[in-house]
């Protein structure tokens, strides 16, 4: 099968990429490498012809024929603005990538006739800060983000029933948890596991924003991976949240990886930025159901993974 995965550069895109090609199916990626980073390829290029990359815009209009040349069957759309952060700063750019890019995307794998678009949605942020937990899917219909992220990446939800209602384009919007795991990429503001072990790594002391009590909900790579996987022929027209259930503290995590590392150093602390959440935790019972899916990884040993590939980087 020809698959489409957009944001194929990126963190998530490049390791769900690289699983596709294992299951041998053609992978054709495209990402405009805002954050992506062609060593994330590497694997993947090594499949020859089986692996195409695209350095493109999703928003260009260059995507209609790329989408008519490959005819993919199944769309992974996980290119984004995908930081909170930025977000705050420039709710244009945010709003101009996350809506009109995934429009752009759902129209043109409309217009050749593709099977499916499965979409990385935003557990942590969908939810606003969340009335109960952990948060369930249908706390989405009453829900009000805290970050313009948040909002353009909830919205995208509503479009996507809507193409599955008038256009017929079948999907399943995968809400993801904190994604950790390789290939994170510990410069940027999104991965606080990556963040904390490269600095713990490097000798430095990490910065604990807040009291550090706020907690997460932090789901490994291989899992989420599995989970995108697993949509391609289940959980049809739903939103489906993929993550533990379990709730870490920062300072938890922090014990967790100075640990596994053997840091003795005192964190740094700093103001909790605006946009952050007291407390996240996903339902993840509708992902056994709806996609025969469960994380199977411990957090003890995700985190040991990803200390080790810091290590090798
Ligand atoms: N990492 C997480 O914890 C997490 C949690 C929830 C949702 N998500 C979502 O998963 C997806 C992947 O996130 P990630 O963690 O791999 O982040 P990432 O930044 O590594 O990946 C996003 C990719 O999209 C590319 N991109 C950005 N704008 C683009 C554009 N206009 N055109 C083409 N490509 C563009 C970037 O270059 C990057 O490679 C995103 O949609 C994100 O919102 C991630």
């Amino acid at each position: 099968m020809t698959v489409l995965v957009t944001g194929g550069a990126g963190f998530i895109g490049s390791n769900l990429a690289d699983r596709l090609l294992a299951e041998d199916h053609r992978v054709v990626a495209v990402d405009d490498l805002s954050t992506g980073r062609i060593a994330n390829l590497g694997e993947a290029r090594g499949y020859g012809k089986a692996y195409t990359f695209f350095n493109m815009d999703v928003r260009a209009d260059g995507l209609l024929p790329l989408f008519e040349r490959h005819k993919p069957e199944v769309v992974f759309h996980l290119a984004a603005q995908a930081g909170v952060r930025p977000s705050l700063d420039d709710p244009l750019h945010d709003a101009s990538v996350n809506l009109m890019g995934t429009l752009n995307v759902v129209e043109c794998a409309i217009k050749v006739g593709a099977r499916k678009v499965i979409y990385a949605a935003s557990g942590g942020t969908i939810y606003g800060e969340p009335r109960r937990i952990p948060a369930k899917e249908t706390a989405a219909q009453s829900s009000h983000p805290l970050s313009p992220y948040g909002i353009s990446k909830k919205a995208a939800l509503d479009y996507l029933g809507f193409y599955q209602r008038y256009r017929g384009m079948d999907y399943t919007a995968c809400a993801l948890a904190n994604v950790y795991g390789p290939r994170q990429d510990p410069h940027g503001e999104a991965g606080v596991v990556s963040i904390f072990a490269s600095t713990m790594l490097a000798g430095g002391s990490p910065t604990i924003f807040g009291d550090g009590n706020q907690t997460r909900d932090y789901v490994f790579i291989d899992d989420v991976v599995h989970a995108f996987v697993q949509a391609i022929d289940r959980g049809s027209g739903k939103l489906v949240n993929i993550g533990t259930g379990l709730e870490t503290s920062v300072n938890g995590l922090y014990r967790l990886l100075a640990d596994i590392i053997g840091f003795d150093g005192e964190p740094e602390h700093g103001p909790l930025p605006p946009g952050e959440l007291r407390r996240s935790a996903l339902d993840i019972t509708v992902a056994s159901s709806a996609l025969a899916w469960k994380p199977w990884t411990h957090l003890e040993d995700g985190l040991a993974e990803t200390v080790a590939y810091l290590k090798g980087v």
